[in-house]
């Protein structure tokens, strides 16, 4: 069974509902207390084990590259004035022997077409996918490194980080139609982009992590386009279920949804109390 290696972050969405704060700037480099949500993103994947961030990115999304790059001015000053510890803070936004790659996606067309843009950097090989928006705080091992240890224990296959997610918030979300709801990774019968309540298999919701086989890069290719007229992830997840090797696994961690300003300021005070802050 080949390593999960790769992890592909989506991150050239427009952020509209953060407006007017990601009019210049991306929704990603938000920060919850002191840090954006994409070096949560990445802290992650490196603690599983990953070693190439993969980053697709749009217009107005400089400021991820710079955020992952070497700072020689920043970090000669620090050193001059003998600011060691943040020194090292700064060092440690990018680990050594970690690879950080960006891809444009030229058009938005869709969380499925933004996968499918990582295919020549990722090949034939398991691949992550981390959505920012959705911050996991785990005490244990990290969210995408639960989906390893399942993808492991399966002997290979797709596994999906599902969640119970409130019956009247299907449309937010996809999902999944499982064997045996009751176990921790179980198999994925059906899954749905967004169905309504009234039509929705299950209250089981994908949650921004995934880590999938390389066939799904086929699928995308052939995938018509779906809900809100986007090439969706979870339709060309949908067309290789019947190969029977993709799974939906219950993370254990608490989800933050910070795409909401809601879940961004729950995960604000969250982290500000760990950080010992009074509010
Ligand atoms: C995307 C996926 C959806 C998933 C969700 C998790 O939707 O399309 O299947 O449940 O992320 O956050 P989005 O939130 O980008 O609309």
């Amino acid at each position: 069974m080949k390593p999960v290696r790769k992890v592909v972050f989506p991150v050239a969405g427009l952020g509209t509902r953060f407006l007017p704060a990601t009019k210049a700037m991306p929704k990603e480099m938000l920060p919850v207390v002191d840090k954006p949500l994409i070096q949560y993103a990445v802290e992650e994947a490196a603690a599983a084990g990953v070693t190439d961030m993969i980053f697709i990115t749009g217009r107005y999304k400089r400021s991820i590259e710079d955020h992952f790059d070497k700072s020689p001015e920043l970090e000669s000053d620090l050193a001059a004035k003998g600011k060691t510890e943040l020194l090292d803070l700064v060092h440690s936004i990018t680990p050594a022997g970690v690879n950080f790659i960006y891809i444009r996606q030229p058009e938005p067309l869709g969380l499925g077409h933004a996968v499918l843009c990582a295919r020549p950097v990722v090949g034939d090989e398991p691949f992550g996918v981390i959505l920012a928006d959705d911050l996991i705080y785990s005490t244990g091992r990290t969210a995408l490194g639960q989906l390893i240890d399942a993808r492991a224990a399966m002997k290979g296959g797709s596994v999906l980080a599902v969640q119970d997610v409130p019956h009247d918030q299907t449309n937010k979300y996809g999902i999944v139609d499982v064997d045996n709801e009751m176990l921790p990774t179980s198999c994925v019968r059906g899954i749905v982009e967004k169905p309504a309540p009234e039509s929705a298999p299950s209250d089981l919701a994908v949650i921004g992590r995934y880590v999938l086989e390389p066939e799904i890069f086929d699928a995308l290719e052939h995938v018509e386009r779906g809900v809100g007229g986007e090439i969706q992830l979870t339709d060309a997840i949908a067309a290789l279920l019947p190969q029977g090797k993709t799974f939906a696994h219950r993370f254990e961690g608490r989800r933050f949804d910070c795409g909401s300003k809601q879940g961004f300021l729950t995960a604000t005070a969250h982290y500000a109390r760990l950080a010992g802050y009074d509010i």
